[in-house]
């Protein structure tokens, strides 16, 4: 697995508006990711941030570690979050800029999600979306997950997003990323000091082999949904939340 340095400067930093890639949110397989992580997180905010902590959204405070260009933060926009209650954190320089073209009212910071410090900032939440995948040792991550809790609220909420692994550390030669498995991930939040509160899977590698969301490319979202429902398989990618105890 390639250091996470070497993987901004190629891929985030030399990456120019490749509005064609299957990733981007106007191609049928972007489309059908977007849709089924909005699903999933807006029913998190519902259930647990609204009805449970009786948040109102609008005056709670968000960090997004690894925010890319800010497209996640958007869907926090959408979701009834001020855009000035928000900051986005991200090592690429290509990737910030164009985030601070596109969101004004954001706060964004070029910075790495090891050793930033905000200071005295804390935050009601803290999210990670596919984030911890690049970074290969443990000590890495576990000093990433620190920071996180050191930013966040007494009580705040961690959301961490990522992409389905057995194992992290036994990534494919020269892989730029892999991801993680639910006990995994649990086990790491649980040294830095963090509750589990909500998990919740997306996607599926059919038969252990075929991952849905590449079948959107054949099938149309609905079928691919609907097999979803009901062909075996593991999960594709994983959601948890913690929180700061
Ligand atoms: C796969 S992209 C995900 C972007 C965004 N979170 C999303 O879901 O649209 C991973 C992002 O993490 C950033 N990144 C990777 N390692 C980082 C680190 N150590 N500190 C800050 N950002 C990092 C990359 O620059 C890239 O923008």
């Amino acid at each position: 697995m390639k250091d996470y340095k070497e993987v901004i400067n190629n891929r985030f930093d030399a990456e120019t508006e490749n509005t064609n890639s299957i990733y981007s949110p106007n191609h049928p397989i972007g489309k059908y990711i977007r849709k089924n992580l909005h699903k999933g997180l807006n029913m998190f905010l519902q259930n647990y941030c609204k009805t449970l902590r009786g948040w109102d959204l609008q005056t709670v405070t968000l960090l997004d570690i690894g925010c890319g260009s800010g497209e996640m933060l958007d869907f926090f926009i959408s979701k009834g979050f001020s855009p000035q209650n928000l900051t986005g954190i991200d090592l690429s320089e290509t990737r910030i800029c164009r985030a601070q073209k596109q969101h004004k009212s954001v706060n964004f910071i070029k910075d790495d999600a090891l050793t930033f410090s905000l200071k005295e900032s804390k935050f009601d939440m803290v999210t990670a979306f596919d984030l911890f995948s690049h970074l290969s040792k443990k000590e890495q991550i576990l000093q990433g997950l620190s920071n996180v809790y050191i930013h966040l609220e007494k009580d705040g909420v961690f959301l961490w997003y990522d992409i389905y692994s057995k194992d992290h550390f036994s990534p494919a030669q020269n892989a730029d990323s892999w991801g993680f498995n639910k006990e995994q991930m649990i086990h790491l939040c649980k040294e830095t000091g963090f509750e589990v509160i909500y998990y919740n899977t997306f996607f599926k590698h059919f038969f252990n082999r075929y991952h849905s969301v590449y079948q959107v490319k054949r099938l149309s979202p609905g079928i691919v949904n609907m097999l979803e429902k009901i062909l075996p398989g593991i999960p594709g990618n994983v959601l948890l939340a913690f929180k700061k105890i």
